[in-house]
């Protein structure tokens, strides 16, 4: 495995992203790990990430010369290079300029291990404002830029490196060549760990954490609490309850659909809340959007409690919370929660210790990790869908009548969406209750219903997004589905609004 060392970049989480990618298992920690303890986590190589600060300041973050002195290869990435180079008996200086920021040409110099078999010339991004000026003893200059002419720096004989650049960003064209040579090449890791190295090692850590303890989830159905569920059902089986609320918001056949998988196949202890009722009469007559979403919010924190306090010897409780998720410190590993993303307002004699084996992880890799776990590829890979649910998808005071409309027609939608193959081009696609009621015509008779709108977004990470230009005959088959199939509807209208100045849910 290789240690990530944390001085504070934005990019250090990338920098073991990247290192797994390769398939050498990588984790980051703080910089204030010991030498001891660096021995003891017995690293096939160390990489020192980027941070903030220069390395000449009174408060600059340190590393104890010592480790250099492992016999461990090392690789220093921006401010890491130049903790290493200064270390080392170099030096390290502002850049006249203004520093270097952005894509930018890196040309080989010096002949090095660390360079090899990237091109002579390739596009690297830089981001700094300190610059490596003088060589340690011992060292070449592998690489350098107009602006950087030491961009790039190997001891081949020390197997220490160090690189200006951000290797871990797409822009290095050529960064995870580097860093493969680094890592596999020169520190000799075996690239053979996967998704079940991952769990092997998860499952290992839970136990040990968790002993003969008793531990309390709650499942959303959503892809982070569901891989969460199924991860620990598998290290510690019965030791694990789950808690789903359904609160009525749900999709069509959802609570049946987690149900039957995660309770029925996967075997998970689930006990289901049935809250519909005590939902719908929270919201009932509420019309602004934000203060559905606190009812929605705090309703469910206290169905949630009323059950775990039914519970006796809970100690731990599990979260899907993933990296995103998570506040780095950036000067160490402790982690702070983001509020929302815990299950906020327990009650103090129930004082639960977190267990949250996603948090190094990104969206994408959980993804990967539940289907390693054998999570079907369809709920793996579902769309997003809001905390607040259909609640949202109700434009203003929700009614069980308008659930149902909206819940039939985000059938019928998803349904021909996933019969044409068209799901993996769209990344969210539901329907909308506008609150709109307009006169149509049925045989002979007037009709006065609800309007449904359809949104569909092609978007990368729900930021911004543009409307999906579906075909205008798939639309029109889903329109008179709709408009037959679902009481009430007698008009389907298409969201053609970008994001923004829309935003992809209604509400
Ligand atoms: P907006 O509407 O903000 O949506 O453009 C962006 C993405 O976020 C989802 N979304 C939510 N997710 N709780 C959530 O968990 C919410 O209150 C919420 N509001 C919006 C939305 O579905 C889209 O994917």
């Amino acid at each position: 495995k290789v240690l990530v060392l944390d001085y504070g970049s934005q990019y250090n989480q990338l920098l073991a992203r990247r290192i797994r990618e390769i398939g050498v298992f990588s984790e980051l920690k703080s910089h204030k790990m010991t030498v001891a303890e660096i021995k003891d986590y017995n690293p096939k190589a160390i990489i020192l990430s980027g941070g903030p600060k220069s390395v000449y300041e009174n408060d600059a973050f340190d590393i104890d010369p010592a480790i250099f002195e492992l016999g461990i290869p090392m690789l220093g990435v921006c401010y890491g290079m130049q903790l290493m180079a200064q270390k080392l008996g170099g030096t390290v200086e502002a850049n006249p300029g203004n520093g270097e920021f952005g894509a930018t040409v890196l040309s080989h110099k010096d002949q090095s291990n660390l360079l090899d078999g990237t091109p002579e010339s390739q596009v690297v991004l830089m981001s700094h404002s300190d610059n490596v000026t003088e060589l340690p003893a011992g060292f070449v200059i592998a690489g350098g830029s107009a602006k950087t002419p030491i961009a790039a720096i190997a001891n081949d004989e020390k197997k220490l490196y160090g690189v200006q650049f951000h290797a871990e960003t797409t822009i290095s064209e050529h960064g995870t060549d580097i860093l493969r040579n680094f890592v596999t090449n020169i520190a000799g890791a075996e690239a053979n760990w996967h998704m079940e190295g991952f769990i092997e090692e998860q499952v290992r850590l839970i136990r040990e954490t968790v002993g003969d303890k008793k531990v309390l989830l709650g499942l959303s159905g959503g892809v982070d609490s569901s891989v969460v569920g199924v991860l620990l059902q598998r290290a510690i089986g019965d030791q694990l309850t789950s808690i789903f609320v359904d609160h009525g918001l749900l999709r069509k056949n959802e609570a049946d659909e987690v149900m039957e998988s995660l309770g029925g196949k996967f075997g998970l202890n689930i006990i289901k809340v049935d809250a519909q009722e005590r939902f719908l009469s929270k919201l009932t007559g509420i019309t602004d959007p934000e203060q559905k979403r606190k009812i929605i919010g705090n309703e469910f924190i206290q169905v949630f409690n009323d059950e775990a306090a039914k519970l006796d010897g809970i100690e731990f409780l599990a979260q899907g919370t993933l990296y995103t998720d998570v506040i780095e410190s950036g000067t160490d590993t402790a982690q702070t929660i983001k509020s929302h993303h815990n299950v906020g307002g327990l009650p103090e004699d129930m004082a639960f210790k977190l267990i949250e084996p996603l948090n190094k992880l990104f969206k994408d890799e959980v993804r990967v990790l539940g289907e390693a776990l054998g999570i079907p590829h369809h709920l793996v890979w579902r769309q997003p869908f809001p905390g607040p649910g259909l609640g949202i998808r109700v434009m203003g005071a929700i009614t069980a009548e308008r659930l149902e409309i909206v819940r039939e027609s985000d059938a019928i939608l998803r349904e021909e969406i996933a019969n044409r193959g068209l799901d993996s081009q769209i990344w969210q696609y539901f329907t909308v209750d506008t609150g709109v009621e307009s006169v149509g015509v049925m045989g002979d008779f007037r009709t006065y219903d609800h309007t449904v709108a359809i949104r569909a977004i092609t978007s990368v990470d729900g930021m911004t997004a543009d409307f999906a230009k579906i075909d205008w005959n798939v639309l029109a088959e889903i329109s008179r589905r709709i408009t037959n199939e679902v009481d009430h509807v007698n008009r389907v209208v298409y969201d053609i609004t970008a994001k923004p100045p829309a935003t992809v849910e209604w509400e």
